[in-house]
């Protein structure tokens, strides 16, 4: 569910998530993330990998990847609404760009484009760290390891 903008939570939380913004790390792994029925067109899944969140994203049937921590102050940048984005060619007319590609960081609403992760107002200047996300062919009897999952007073737990 998205964040709707505005919301933001306590200072601690923020300082915690810009100081993992300011490390400099790569990540090296492939790692299965979703099947691509679980992720059809306009949804999202944030996940963490290697000590990151990230959020997948399915637009238009290409899928993107994009660090859940905005640029800016560290907001969950990846739960912030999808939208359209105004363009402007000359005063009083207006259109709506980019339905669907832009995320709205739910702090302060700083625009950023899922598709590449430069920020709508300074593109060259500011971005969102981005990864490669490549669909590949689900083996024919995968076999992964599995948890046993229980539904406890309105919460699913899965035990490891
Ligand atoms: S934290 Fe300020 S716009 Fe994202």
């Amino acid at each position: 569910m998205a964040i709707p903008c505005g919301h933001r939570p306590d200072n601690r939380t923020a300082r915690a998530l810009v100081s993992n913004l300011n490390r400099t790390e790569e990540i090296m792994g492939n790692h299965a993330v979703a099947r691509v029925s679980e992720l059809p067109p306009g949804a999202r899944k944030i996940i963490e990998l290697e000590g990151r969140s990230i959020g997948v994203f399915n637009i238009k049937g290409a899928y993107y990847a994009l660090r859940n921590t905005c640029p800016h102050q560290g907001a969950p940048l990846c739960s912030g609404a999808i939208k359209g984005t105004l363009k402007s060619e000359k005063p009083q007319t207006y259109e709506i760009v980019k339905e669907g590609e832009i995320l709205v960081c739910p702090w302060h609403c700083w625009e950023f484009d899922i598709t590449t992760g430069g920020s709508v107002f300074n593109p060259h200047r500011m971005r969102v760290r981005s990864y490669e996300v490549t669909v590949e062919p689900e083996e024919d009897d995968p076999s992964v390891e599995t948890y046993p999952v229980s539904v406890e007073s309105g919460f699913i737990v899965v035990h490891i």
